[in-house]
């Protein structure tokens, strides 16, 4: 089975890390977003994957041909025109009516994905937000699509569309994509593939929907902390290092050095990393970077980083009430 991911964005929304990373390629609880999305793809049998690159495409292509062995092809989308786009540029190297599997790759999710690739119709997934005018949203009756919206402005309904679709014919999604472009039509200002399937709906293909209920969203620092938080809650780091202390759950590269400092809970300290003298919780740290003499919390550091801060000095007489800022 084929999977296709679009990975082309800027991550406008994760600057400054995006500046000099790939969104997919920054590291939570341990790993790049994009190796959390293949670890599952690989474990349900995908063996060939098409991953549509953009900004900073070549390091996503180095990290995936080196982590994974299957077989890549990379297609470049100089300009981001939408996720319909993305997808459309993959034509060439999708067999008619082949099915495919589209996935975000800035999605992590936990489903078991064997069923859904196996599905006798196409199927997307879905999850119920409070906030239904950031996504695209699904009109369902018995779990079968009726109608999709994209980035409805009028209440239409709370399922959104989270990035994962099990496409069982192919042919007639490239076809619809190819009227969206040669016909201009857009929905705030890009292609959409929430549109496209509109497309093909009212040309009568059937769509249903799956619940993806364990969906964690990686595209703005609160939310790549509170993911970083989740996925480290199935993991033990079991680290003991001398003179520290670990308030588990923490992932901690075994190449970090470490002195006199207390991690966790919720934190990511990547390779290489030196930590001195400091207090780190629900942060991530970043690669080669340093930390010495500061207290983190909620903090995202890059790679190469240098922070430092320094001991108080006092001399402070009796009863007096002071607050170090
Ligand atoms: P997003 O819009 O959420 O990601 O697209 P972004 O553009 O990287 O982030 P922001 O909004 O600037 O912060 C969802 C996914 O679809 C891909 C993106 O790379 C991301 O993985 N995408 C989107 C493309 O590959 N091409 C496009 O034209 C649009």
């Amino acid at each position: 089975m084929k999977a296709i991911i679009p990975v082309a964005g800027v991550g406008t929304r994760l600057r400054p890390h995006t500046f000099s990373q790939p969104k997919v390629l920054l590291n939570v609880a341990g790993k790049p977003i994009i190796g959390h999305i293949m670890d599952k793809l690989t474990a349900s049998g995908i063996d060939e994957a098409i991953v549509i690159v953009g900004y900073l495409g070549d390091m996503i292509e180095s990290y995936l041909r080196e982590q994974y062995d299957i077989r890549f092809t990379f297609v470049n989308q100089q300009r981001r025109l939408g996720l319909a786009h993305a997808i459309w540029m993959c034509k060439e190297h999708v067999a008619d009516n082949e099915p495919v599997f589209i996935i975000l790759g800035d999605t992590i999710f936990d489903v078991e994905l064997s069923g859904i690739l196996s599905s006798p119709t196409s199927t997307i997934g879905v999850r119920e937000v409070d906030d239904p005018s950031r996504f695209g949203i699904a009109i369902t009756s018995n779990s079968n699509v009726v109608r999709l919206v994209e980035k409805p402005n009028e209440p239409v309904g709370n399922l959104a569309i989270v990035g994962l679709y099990y496409i069982k014919n192919s042919s007639p999604l490239f076809s619809c994509i190819d009227r969206l472009i040669s016909e201009n039509i857009k929905t705030k200002g890009e292609y959409q593939l929430t549109d496209a399937l509109q497309m093909m709906l009212e040309q009568g293909e059937s769509l249903t929907t799956f619940p993806v209920n364990n969906w964690y969203d990686c595209g703005k620092p609160e939310t790549l902390l509170s993911t970083n938080e989740i996925l480290l809650k199935h993991h033990s780091s079991g680290s003991s290092l001398p003179g520290c202390i670990i308030n588990e759950p923490v992932f901690v590269a075994k190449s970090a050095k470490i002195n006199n400092a207390i991690i966790g809970p919720n934190t990511t300290i990547g390779e290489n990393a030196i930590i001195e003298d400091a207090i780190i919780k629900n942060s991530i740290i970043g690669n080669d970077s340093k930390v010495q003499h500061v207290s983190l919390d909620k903090s995202i550091i890059g790679n190469n980083a240098d922070l430092s801060g320094a001991p108080h000095e006092a001399n402070i007489g009796d009863f007096s009430e002071i607050k170090l800022r």
